[in-house]
């Protein structure tokens, strides 16, 4: 457990998270805005993004920022960064993702380009933005929402898996890279957490196995300064590297890929048993 202090000495005053009206990035806002770090708050959703600002003014004495932006706009930066001159953004939670399960080839190219978007080029962009602004400070963090999926590939997650290892590379990459300019690095992965996307989209994911979004986003921010990455989850991280060191590759995809079936509820195909 990180001293909400520490959160503030590091990386105040202003924190910036994105896809923060609801899941993992309201938890984001919630423990950050505990720890006393003001907060620029960034969401597609204008509704559920009042709610969240209204439910932290009422219980947090920092100031709050939303900003409703579609992270997917060829202009991002120009939207943005007017919105928040002035603001010394020492935390910056690339939260934001777009997830689906489902196979690869009916998917639109549209929505595939948007997934992309949002899961990296904003991601990219962000970080660039903010990341200069830190280390012209020489102080600041970066937190990168990855994925377990980043670990392996897998059948009905082509797309998304992909992304979430450029994010996690990506991120493993500045650790190295911008540490010497004070600026901490992480690449985090959640596995399975209790949000309404997890439900929508594996609505057969083992519950004893599922996080709750306090404990996953208590992990990222532990972790963060102190890890290149972090996988969220004791026992996930034992189960995971136990498979990755008995299983052959291929088996290990096709291992991921049924599960991923069973949690999705699709038939296993014969490309599982192979
Ligand atoms: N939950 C899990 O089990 C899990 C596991 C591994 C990794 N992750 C990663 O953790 C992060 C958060 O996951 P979550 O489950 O909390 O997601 P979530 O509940 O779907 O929340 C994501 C938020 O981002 C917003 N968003 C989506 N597209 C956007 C855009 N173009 N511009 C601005 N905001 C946008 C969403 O708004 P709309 O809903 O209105 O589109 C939503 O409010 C994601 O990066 C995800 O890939 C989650």
């Amino acid at each position: 457990m990180r001293e909400p202090e520490e959160l503030l000495r590091k990386y105040g005053p202003w924190a910036l998270v994105t896809g923060a009206a609801q899941g993992i990035g309201a938890e984001f806002a919630e423990q950050i805005g505990a720890a006393g770090l003001n907060l620029v708050l960034v969401d597609i959703d204008a509704d559920r993004l009042r709610e969240v600002c209204h439910s932290l003014r009422e219980r947090y004495p920092v100031e709050i920022r939303p900003i409703v932006l579609d992270l997917r706009r060829e202009d991002l930066l120009d939207s943005l960064l007017p919105e928040v001159e002035g603001l010394e953004v020492g935390l910056l939670v690339n939260n934001a993702g777009i997830a689906k399960v489902g196979p690869f080839l009916p998917q639109e190219r549209g929505f595939l380009l948007d997934q992309l978007h949002v899961n990296t080029r904003a991601v990219l962009l962000l970080t660039h933005a903010f990341g200069s602004e830190m280390k012209t400070r020489g102080r600041g963090g970066i937190l990168v929402v990855s994925s377990g999926a980043a670990w392996v590939g897998s059948a009905l997650n082509a797309n998304y898996a992909a992304s979430k290892a450029w994010d996690l590379i990506f991120a493993e990459s500045l650790w190295a890279e911008l540490g010497e300019f004070g600026i901490d690095v992480l690449g985090f992965m959640p596995t399975s957490t209790d949000t309404a996307t997890l439900w929508r989209h594996t609505p057969n994911a083992p519950k004893a196995s599922v996080m709750s979004v306090e404990a996953t986003v208590r992990s990222a921010l532990h972790a963060l300064g102190r890890q290149p990455s972090w996988f969220a989850g004791r026992l996930n991280r034992i189960a995971f590297r136990v498979l990755r060191s008995v299983l052959p590759r291929s088996l290990l995809i096709r291992f991921v890929s049924r599960s991923l079936r069973g949690m999705s509820n699709r038939p296993a195909t014969s490309s599982d048993e192979r």
